[in-house]
């Protein structure tokens, strides 16, 4: 029988992550089977066990149980640990091991796929929850100049940087309005988005030859895409992270990285 894995969430119905995992497969030639499962919000714990007791050897985890499922690992990776957060779990030998690969999907997207290498950079990055906190320490790893991190809630973001004390000398933390100078690479890790919301911040952050990445995807650009492509960005939606972060977790179940650039376009096409 087919190796099973699944990603886990509430809602789940719309998750492109069984269409990716299966590209991967078929690539790699890797026999395994992956499903969309639906938890209840009070139901995590007990459907991750039930996965486990059916010989499930991973899960994706999405909305609302990232924190959760953090919890719940016997043991975190160091990008977990970071993070706050698990997008990734790993089944074997009786642990629940914990992984996040969002942070390393945005990197691999940002550099990979639209060739913006990050050293010596200036990044804005926008927000400070769950999102913007497990793209940090990736972030880090690529040796940026600054990342200047921008919340509407001042105290949140002053508190990541707390929280990162050991790179002190490379963050700073602002409100949308007090963001100033120029940027090479903008992201915008705030839920905004989904309520058709911009952060505020000064149009002029957007010049030509700035990267402006939403980690959001829909079928459209989202409404920051449009503002900051109006105002000269080059603009990236949130999907290309998704293919990254799943080849990440593709490679710790599997140990192969899938080739993505095929899986990227064909999901682009497809809408
Ligand atoms: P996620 O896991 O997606 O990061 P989260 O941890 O709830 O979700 O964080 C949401 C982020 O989006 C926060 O930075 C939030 O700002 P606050 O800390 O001030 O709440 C930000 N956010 C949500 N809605 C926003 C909006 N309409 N405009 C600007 N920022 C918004």
């Amino acid at each position: 029988m087919s190796d099973r894995y699944c990603v886990i969430g509430n809602p789940i119905a719309h998750s492109k992550s069984p269409l990716i995992h299966a590209a991967f497969a078929a690539a790699t030639g890797q026999d395994l089977q992956y499903e969309r499962c639906l938890a209840p919000l009070e139901g995590f714990e007990t459907t991750v066990r039930d996965l486990i007791k059916q010989g499930y050897r991973g899960a994706n985890v999405t909305v609302p149980f990232k924190l959760e499922a953090a919890r719940l690992a016997t043991r975190l990776g160091p990008r977990a640990q970071a993070a706050g957060a698990v997008n990734t779990l790993i089944f074997a030998d009786g642990e629940i091991v914990g992984d996040n690969t969002d942070g390393p999907g945005l990197v691999a997207d940002i550099v990979r796929n639209a060739g913006v290498p990050l050293g010596g950079k200036r990044i804005l990055l926008l927000g400070a929850g769950g999102a913007a906190r497990g793209a940090l320490l990736p972030l880090l790893s690529e040796d940026p100049r600054q990342i200047v991190i921008a919340n509407r809630t001042l105290a949140t973001a002053e508190q990541l940087v707390a929280d990162f004390a050991a790179h002190a000398d490379r963050l700073a933390a602002t409100g949308f309005g007090d963001v100033d100078g120029s940027f090479d690479v903008v992201i915008n890790a705030t839920s905004a988005s989904l309520a058709a919301d911009v952060p505020p911040v000064a149009p002029s952050v957007f010049g030509p030859g700035v990267l402006a990445l939403d980690m959001m995807y829909g079928n459209e650009p989202t409404v920051f895409m449009d503002f900051a492509a109006s105002h000269g960005a080059g603009v990236r939606d949130g999907l290309g992270m998704l293919v990254e972060q799943a080849a990440e977790a593709f490679l710790l179940w599997r140990g192969v990285r899938p080739e993505t650039g095929a899986v990227l376009a064909a999901m682009r096409q497809a809408g």
